[in-house]
Parts: structure tokens; C-alpha cells; sequence
């Protein structure tokens, strides 16, 4: 195991979680909302939020992967895992762990925009602005942090590390 060091407690992290949690409660008064979960960085995200949430919430699931690099994303992206339900004329919010070159987003809200919702918004937890290669608009952002690859509360290196509850990072 490697040295992790801690970038972001578990404290500052939830009361980061429940500030996003009202501001979307704000904005979406009494209207049902759809949640694409982008597995599998974004699940304790994804938990934790739609918890703290009162508006009746479907979560849907997708996958995608970049093939041919490891913690760079190349921009050659496919899907894994679709959705399950259609989310045409929904309110949708797209809940990811982490934008870095901001490929893998861009490829799937243009996927998720083809299946018609009502309105597509996006949720990211950490931005790596300092990484960007496509400009995306974010409309709930958790943290803009450092150029460190970064690990836990759904994060990996090579899948491990996945369950600390805080983020930490890699020296
Ligand atoms: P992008 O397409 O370059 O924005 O890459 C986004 C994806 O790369 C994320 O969904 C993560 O799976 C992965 N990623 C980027 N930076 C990190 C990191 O610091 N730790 C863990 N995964 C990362
Ligand atoms: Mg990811």
C-alpha cells in the first residue's frame, strides 16, 4: 500500500455534500429529479447526496470508460454499463467524482443529451481546472483542487482505495 495522505476530511466533505444538497433543493422545488450515477467513482457520492435530498429522486446507473490509458484519459471513451430507464423529458443532474481533461464528460453529456431529458445539469465533486482540455459547464461544484491524483470516497488507483472516507492523495 502507498503512503495516502489526506486532502479532504470527512468533515469538510459532508458539509460540502449538504451545502450542494440545499442549493439543488432550492433550485428544484417539489420537482421530481432523475440522478445519473457515473459508476464507479461517483456512488458515495451519489449515496450521500441523494440522502440528504427531499425531492423524490430516480437513480439511474451508467458506465463509461477511456480505452488505452490508465489514469490519463485519452478521449476515447465507450460505454460499459447504460442506462436502464429512459430519461427522456426528465429533470436529470449527472453526478460524477472527478473532471480532469474533461473528455469523459463531454462525451456523455453528449450521449445524455440525445436521449432528450426535459434539462441536463452536472454535479462534480473535484475539478482539476489546472488539467482542462474541453471547456464544461458545471453547474454544482464541489472543490477545485490541485494537479494530484487523488484517491478514496469512490476514487481509485488501479480499483483500491476506493472505500476511505475521506480523499486523499498519493505522494
Ligand atoms: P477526464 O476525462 O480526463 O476528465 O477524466 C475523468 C476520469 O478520470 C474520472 O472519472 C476518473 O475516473 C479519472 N480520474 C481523473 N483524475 C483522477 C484522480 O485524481 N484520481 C482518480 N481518478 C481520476
Ligand atoms: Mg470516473
Amino acid at each position: 500500500m502507498e503512503d495516502i495522505k489526506v486532502l479532504i476530511d470527512e468533515e469538510t466533505l459532508h458539509n460540502k455534500v449538504q451545502e450542494i444538497a440545499e442549493q439543488i433543493m432550492k433550485d428544484y422545488k417539489g420537482k421530481e429529479l432523475t440522478f445519473i450515477c457515473i459508476l464507479k467513482g461517483s456512488m458515495f457520492f451519489t449515496a450521500d447526496l441523494a440522502k440528504m435530498i427531499e425531492n423524490n429522486i430516480e437513480l439511474e446507473f451508467i458506465k463509461a470508460s477511456s480505452y488505452g490509458e490508465n489514469t490519463v484519459s485519452s478521449g476515447n471513451i465507450r460505454i460499459d454499463l447504460d442506462l436502464k430507464n429512459d430519461i427522456a423529458g426528465k429533470d436529470v443532474i449527472v453526478i460524477e467524482d472527478i473532471i480532469d481533461t474533461g473528455h469523459t464528460l463531454e462525451y456523455l453529456l453528449g450521449y445524455l443529451k440525445s436521449k432528450k431529458p426535459k434539462t441536463l445539469k452536472l454535479c462534480v465533486l473535484l475539478s482539476k481546472p489546472e488539467r482542462r482540455e474541453v471547456d464544461i459547464n458545471i453547474e454544482y461544484l464541489g472543490f477545485d483542487i490541485p494537479n494530484k491524483f487523488v484517491v478514496g470516497y469512490g476514487l481509485d488507483y488501479n480499483e483500491d482505495y476506493r472505500n476511505l472516507p475521506y480523499i486523499g492523495y498519493i505522494e
